[in-house]
């Protein structure tokens, strides 16, 4: 009998209705359009408004989605796993308060911290349960509520990030579809140049934590982009390498979207045109763990049975991978 592997058999992303335009950026601190555009490749993103709205609102919408588009009920579902850096609170896990909110009542659930590499490293986390045979209907939510903890001062952050998110179904297949291969990294030393300084058990948050301003991102980003460049591209090349595909095997590179240039050199590197590159950061900027299942999302229409994609992405920790997955169906499920 052939193994059991994990295929996408539906996803579903949500970003909030607020548009947060490089023009009222421009207002807040010292940019302009054509330098983010130019730098970035961002034209807005979304931004989640509203009082005690968390993570998990963007979470809970892309879940209600996938389950109605997919025909699957929330009793049905055995794992819920959610990527995120921006926990609607230190605990629970924000993927309980998801599971809670859509009577996933037989399922067990956790977050996944990886950064903006987070989805990737949920995916192939969720894939593990499913090969096992133990696991049938496994959901993974990749979201992020970048604005909680942006600095709208610091115009060297402000302009990358914003919320949104997206989920996906897993569920076991023996055909020739399915999550592939995945390969993940991590270099712990990365930690010096994309962090928060405080709000965890190292710098609790007090009154000296909030004046100095160690709520929000720190960036280094002239040496994070050196290390998304090289790394992300590497890993993506290496995937194809040892899977043994040419660019002509490849329909769609779906790429974490944290800056057009990186996505640019990572698509080089591959030898994979433009046309078979997803890309939706000028709509949405950098959502972290949010960026790939939104474009898997945008792009479902014209995705079709026997694709094969490459998923990449690079961030915080430093975290980066790529994972090889064949597409499983043909077009929009809704
Ligand atoms: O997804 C998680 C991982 N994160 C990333 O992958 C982000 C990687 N890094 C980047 O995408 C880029 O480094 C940035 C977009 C953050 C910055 O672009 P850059 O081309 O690396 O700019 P830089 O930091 O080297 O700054 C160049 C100049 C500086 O001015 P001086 O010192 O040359 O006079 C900055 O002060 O651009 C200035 N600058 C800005 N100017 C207008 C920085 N931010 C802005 C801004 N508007 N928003």
């Amino acid at each position: 009998m052939n193994k059991i592997k994990a295929s996408i058999t539906g996803v579903q992303g949500y970003v909030p209705d607020y548009i947060l335009t490089n023009e009222e950026l421009a207002t807040l601190v010292d940019t302009n359009d054509e330098w983010i555009m130019s730098r970035t490749g961002i034209k807005e993103r979304r931004i989640l408004k509203g009082k005690d709205k968390g993570t998990s609102v963007l979470g809970i919408e892309a879940v209600k989605g996938l389950l109605k588009k997919t025909g699957t009920t929330a009793a049905e579902i055995d794992l819920i796993i959610c990527a995120t850096t921006t926990p609607d609170m230190l605990f629970p896990a924000t993927a309980n308060i998801i599971s809670d909110a859509v009577g996933a009542i037989n399922a067990f659930s956790f977050d996944l911290q990886a950064a903006c590499s987070g989805f990737l490293f949920a995916l192939t986390t969720a894939s593990q349960y499913i090969e096992t045979g133990k696991h049938k209907k496994v959901i993974v939510v990749g979201a992020d509520k970048m604005s909680s903890i942006i600095d709208y001062t610091d115009r060297t952050t402000c302009i990358i990030f914003g919320d949104g998110g997206g989920a996906v179904l897993l569920e076991p297949t023996t055909e020739d579809i399915g999550i592939k291969d995945t390969l993940l990294r991590t270099n712990g030393s990365g930690a010096a140049h994309l962090h928060m300084k405080a709000g965890g058990s190292r710098r609790p948050a007090s009154q000296e934590t909030l004046l100095a301003k160690e709520h929000f991102v720190y960036q280094e980003g002239a040496a994070v982009f050196k290390f998304a460049v090289t790394n992300m591209a590497e890993v993506s090349a290496k995937i194809m390498e040892r899977n043994n595909l040419v660019a002509e095997d490849i329909a769609w590179l779906v790429p974490h979207q944290a800056n057009k240039r990186i996505i640019d050199a990572t698509a080089q590197r591959m030898g994979v045109g433009n046309e078979k590159v997803m890309l939706n950061i000028h709509k949405y900027g950098n959502t972290t763990s949010g960026t790939i299942p939104l474009c898997l999302w945008e792009y479902e229409s014209q995705l079709r049975k026997g694709d094969n994609l490459i998923l990449a992405a690079f961030g915080g920790g430093f975290t980066w991978g790529a994972i090889y997955v064949t597409w499983g169906y043909d077009g929009s499920k809704v």
